[in-house]
């Protein structure tokens, strides 16, 4: 049988790895799909020192390869939202199948690109552009099709959960070891995309779609990152039997879906508060199945390649089934997607962590007390430490039972407008993740 021929776009480190997985690997890979894959064109304004091309073909007009007829698989390695998108679109106008690892793209346009896809019967394939080298999207659109999920919660940023770790472990800043992980190359070009929970958030978006059988909303994703955490943060969870965790976390309730990105403290024993430096690590938890957990690399040339293959592997063998009868885009027939809509974030119901840096007088405590006794809020447990020397403020931690998070807004305003307070204060939801 003819070889199938691929185009890639972009050879950075990603396009890169591909590139190198394909040749290294073209016999195993040959074995797996079926049939020779080759790599018919490149799209690319550098060249990859990691490469060597020998005869490949190379373009520096992305185009060129979406109009090459010979091309049946386009690969976009591009990123963002611009030309990648103008790329998928005129790859799938022309018929080809589409692979891409393109997480904000499909978060934010995936809607359109698979409708798009759906009416001219071709594929566009995604299970790089959440968590990496870990087949997460195949693990919950196919493993676990069995199942009604109920929550997934995920460490899917890489840069953010090595800010996080070094912070724990070394007592490092923020602006240390961001300025590193930046230097190791996993951050994006706009490291803030990792910081404040927006990497996550595309991420996220997907993994809720393909669980819950929901359209794409990354607009409606909450989104809070990890630049205003401190050391002394990290340190009270700890105190508490807690880490601190960058979460990604997407529930079903009887009113709707949960999508929130924000800093997470969770039991110390929980395999997931134990994954580390760059790594990152899904939970999903399924009626039938219970809480499963995927761990692996979450960024990286091969390891994000590894995902970027087997999307090609996949797409080869499928391509004289139906189109109708492949697996769907988000797991769920395009026609039974459903309605259930995305909670604004006052609706979500979860524990909290409060540190409150607090005038070292008498009552203070029973006035903070109080404000969250009127509104209902139960506390679970309270530290108060020593005034710190230079400010002479007490800070004091304070863990509470769940509680919806419009009551504890207004908690926190209330607790934010007493003298005795200084600044704002901290708030971090709690998970149990059981
Ligand atoms: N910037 C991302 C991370 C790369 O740090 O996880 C992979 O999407």
């Amino acid at each position: 049988m003819k070889p199938v021929k691929v185009g890639i776009c972009g050879l950075g480190t990603v396009g890169g790895g591909t590139f190198n997985v394909l040749q290294r690997n073209a016999v195993e890979i040959a074995r797996r799909a079926g049939r020779d894959i080759e790599v018919a064109q490149i799209a690319a304004r550098h060249l990859n020192p990691a490469c060597s091309l020998g005869a490949t073909p190379v373009t520096d007009d992305v185009f060129e390869v979406v109009n090459n007829p010979e091309i049946d698989i386009v690969i976009e390695l591009i990123g963002g939202y611009g030309v990648a998108r103008e790329v998928v679109l005129q790859a799938i106008a022309n018929g080809k199948h589409v692979v891409t690892a393109n997480k904000a793209l499909i978060a934010v346009h995936g809607n359109e690109i698979f409708a798009a896809a759906s009416e001219k019967g071709v594929m566009v394939a995604f299970e790089a552009s959440v968590a990496g080298g870990i087949p997460i999207i195949k693990a919950v659109r196919e493993g676990l099709a069995a199942n009604q999920i109920d929550w997934v919660a995920g460490i899917i940023n890489g840069t953010g959960n090595f800010i996080l770790t070094e912070m724990r472990d070394k007592g490092r800043t923020f602006d240390d070891v961001l300025a590193e992980a930046q230097a190791l190359g996993y951050a994006e070009a706009d490291p803030t995309f990792d910081v404040e929970g927006i990497d996550a958030a595309h991420k996220l978006t997907i993994l809720a779609s393909i669980a819950f059988g929901i359209p794409l909303q990354f607009d409606k994703a909450y989104t809070e990152g990890i630049s205003k955490l401190t050391t002394a943060d990290v340190r009270y969870a700890e105190a508490f039997g807690y880490r601190i965790k960058h979460l990604g976390i997407a529930r079903r309730t009887s009113d709707g879906v949960e999508l929130r990105v924000h800093p997470t403290l969770i039991p110390a024993d929980r395999l997931i508060a134990n994954v580390n430096g760059v790594m990152n690590a899904v939970m999903v938890n399924g009626d039938a199945v219970g809480s499963t957990l995927y761990y692996g690399a979450g960024a990286g040339a091969e390891a994000t390649a590894s995902s970027i293959v087997a999307d090609i592997i996949d797409v080869v063998r499928t391509l004289t089934t139906d189109p109708n009868n492949r697996v769907p885009h988000l797991a769920f027939q395009a026609h039974s997607l459903s309605d259930l809509p995305v909670l604004p974030m006052g609706e979500v119901e979860t524990a909290y962590y409060l540190r409150i840096q607090a005038k070292d007088r008498p009552g203070v405590l029973a006035k903070v007390a109080s404000i969250l006794s009127e509104r209902g809020i139960n506390i679970e447990s309270i530290l108060q430490k020593e005034a710190e020397e230079q400010d002479g403020l007490v800070p004091i931690i304070i863990m509470t039972h769940r509680v919806l998070e419009q009551k504890m807004n207004d908690a926190i305003d209330a607790l934010e407008a007493l003298d005795d307070i200084a600044g704002p204060l901290m708030r971090i939801r709690v998970e149990q993740l059981n």
